[in-house]
């Protein structure tokens, strides 16, 4: 079997367009756009970089893009500061600090101090509870946008089996109520689970998010099984160069499952279009401007 591959980058400028579309109905009916204020803490040169791909995204969607650039030894009581600010301003509706932070700061407390009706990553408690009892709220981008993929490629999910391999507070626990909310049979992975290989054999469904990369094998795979891979890993790829590849041993993988994501192109682009629609629909709560509730 040659699997289908999932184009994630196609689903993720179909998004984007789509959220442009009501970005200029908003803007037409309020008189402003909705606005995006990321913050960045250092020079961290992976962080750099997500934080630029998200203030461009957000200016092409025809929104506002706020961007906070503190230098690596900031207090916390200044990040906070500046927080709070961003909290009590109208024309800010989405608040994305980029972790990680320097040691010196709290992330927690950070995170926890974003006012969670403007925590369009979906990180904060109030928003991590509201999605474990089925409120309203604010979800992770990264998981939500995986769910968007598996929606798009197997309609219906209810009853399969999903086996989520990893159990960070980013995507592997946000990714398996996800799957749980839409009727999913589901299986959080770990480090310390037994025998992975057959846990995984079991599943129709496949999310690897642990950092690991090219772990999960093809022989791990039940037949047509769909794999969608979180992980971005660099790895040397001879002398001088190097490559990036998933948590899945994507060319194996691809002889067994149905269909599968690629690293690049899989999940990346669809994180970024998430952020754009969580911060849409955070200026229409705000302003109670009714948008398409299929966004
Ligand atoms: N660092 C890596 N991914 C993310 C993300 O999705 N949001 C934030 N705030 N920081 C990150």
């Amino acid at each position: 079997m040659t699997a289908r591959r999932i184009d994630g980058k196609a689903a993720a400028l179909a998004l984007r367009q789509q959220v442009g579309a009501e970005v200029a109905r908003f803007r037409a009916a309020t008189g402003r756009a909705p606005g995006l204020a990321v913050v960045l803490v250092g020079e961290d040169p992976a962080s750099s970089v997500y934080v630029r791909s998200k203030g461009k995204a957000t200016r092409e969607a025809g929104m506002e893009s706020f961007e906070h650039k503190l230098p690596a030894d900031t207090s916390q009581e200044t990040l906070l500061a500046l927080v709070d600010r961003l909290n009590a301003d109208p024309t800010v509706d989405g608040i994305l600090v980029q972790l990680p932070l320097p040691p010196q700061i709290d992330e927690n407390i950070v995170i926890t101090r974003i006012d969670p009706d403007k925590d369009v990553d979906g990180f904060s408690p109030v928003n991590a509870g509201r999605l474990a009892i089925g409120l309203p709220g604010f979800v992770a981008c990264t998981p939500l946008g995986c769910l968007k993929l598996l929606e798009a490629e197997l309609g219906d999910l209810s009853g399969k089996n999903a086996v989520v391999i990893g159990r960070s507070n980013i995507v592997g626990k946000p990714m398996a109520l996800l799957l749980l909310s839409a009727s999913c049979t589901v299986t959080i992975a770990h480090s310390r689970t037994r025998d992975l290989p057959e846990v995984v054999r079991g599943a129709d469904i496949v999310v690897a998010a642990v950092g690991r990369p090219e772990m999960v094998k093809a022989d791990w795979l039940k037949p047509g099984a769909t794999v969608i891979d979180v992980g971005i890993n660099r790895i040397e790829a001879g002398p001088g160069n190097s490559k990036l590849v998933g948590d899945v041993d994507f060319a194996g993988a691809s002889e067994v499952a149905g269909a599968i994501t690629p690293v690049p192109g899989g999940v990346g682009p669809m994180t970024i279009a998430c952020l754009i629609r969580n911060t849409m629909v955070s200026a229409a709560r705000r302003e109670r401007f009714e948008i398409d509730p299929a966004l």
